[in-house]
């Protein structure tokens, strides 16, 4: 399959706090290095993208946060706002109909409105050319809503095309959800780590995306990943020593093996992930290691994105 950066569109989801800001991140930086434009968008985050980048806070206009990579925090607000300001093409009309308490409340009710606006939004500027006609983004990254909420942003354009009646709305969607669906122009980033709960809900949310939405799996990336220690038959040696981590010790040799036992559990869970993620997902998992340090800095997000390249 073709590389990331041949995608217009992608979108980077999975658990919370598994690392999918730090994955757009690296990810970007390697689409960068192969010479292409990228955009992050986030959706209403609590910015940490500039601790990254060691840039200015990211905020609602896009800016540059690396040579090559730009971001852009959206919120539902403001997207609406310019969402409403391109389609009437005026600012007296849009202040007229939509600058007023009661037609916001009335957005913020219907269903998936806020999310479509930032959803909408991270698409259009998919579609934003510079003055030499060329794509202003290569490519546009969304580093998406954890799981649930996710798939919740990812199931409103289907609804719209599904009940609104012709118009802008429906014609945006229809050409979202156009470029979304094919595994040309769009791919689906799932980040987990190397623990069961994680596991489980990748394969679950990898069902939804594949047989309800039909939106195509693109990679799937395992961070966090330690470097094992041991092999398997270590392995089992030490943990059928019996000591678990609640265990009294009486002696350092009973000590050195317990920590033993505690790194080989982990290693042992570790492998059994990593062998269901590249049994039950369609494309085979890629990993990204555990680093000891702060990773939500630039020299990390470097080291990263060498990995992911
Ligand atoms: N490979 C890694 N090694 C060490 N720390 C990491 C790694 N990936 C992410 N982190 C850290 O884990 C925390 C959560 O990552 P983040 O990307 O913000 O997750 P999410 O966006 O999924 O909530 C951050 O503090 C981040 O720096
Ligand atoms: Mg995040």
């Amino acid at each position: 399959m073709a590389g990331l950066e041949t995608r217009r569109f992608l979108i980077v989801t999975g658990k919370g706090g598994v690392g999918k800001t730090t994955v757009c991140a690296a990810e970007a930086l390697a689409i960068a290095h192969k010479g292409k434009r990228v955009l992050i968008a986030m959706c209403n985050a609590k910015e940490r993208l500039s601790a990254m980048f060691g840039s200015d806070l990211v905020g609602t206009e896009p800016m540059p946060v690396a040579p090559n990579v730009w971001a852009v925090n959206m919120t539902p607000e403001v997207a609406m706002e310019e969402y409403g300001m391109m389609t009437l093409n005026s600012r007296a009309l849009y202040t007229l109909l939509f600058d007023n308490k009661y037609v916001r409340a009335f957005f913020g009710a219907v269903p998936g409105m806020h999310e479509w606006a930032m959803l909408g939004k991270a698409w259009w500027h998919t579609t934003e050319t510079l003055d030499n006609g060329a794509f202003k983004y290569d490519v546009v990254i969304l580093d998406a809503p954890a799981t649930g909420h996710g798939l919740d942003m990812l199931r409103v354009p289907k609804v719209i095309l599904d009940v609104a009646p012709p118009g802008i709305l429906r014609r945006d969607a229809e050409k979202a959800w156009t470029l979304f669906q094919d595994e040309k122009t769009c791919a689906v980033v799932l980040v987990t780590l190397p623990e069961s709960m994680p596991t489980q809900e990748t394969i679950e949310l990898a069902t939804s995306l594949r047989d309800e939405l039909k939106l195509p799996i693109g990679k799937v990336v395992v961070n966090c990943v330690l470097p094992p220690l041991f092999s398997k038959a270590e392995r089992q040696t030490l943990e059928d020593a019996g000591l678990g981590p609640n265990d009294e010790v009486k002696s350092k040799d009973d000590a050195a093996i317990q920590v033993g036992a505690a790194r080989a559990a982990r290693e042992r869970v570790q492998a059994e992930c990593l062998a269901r993620l590249s049994k039950e997902l369609p494309v085979s998992p890629s990993f990204l290691p555990q680093l000891f340090e702060d990773a939500a800095r630039p020299e990390a997000i470097a080291k990263l994105a060498k990995r992911v390249g």
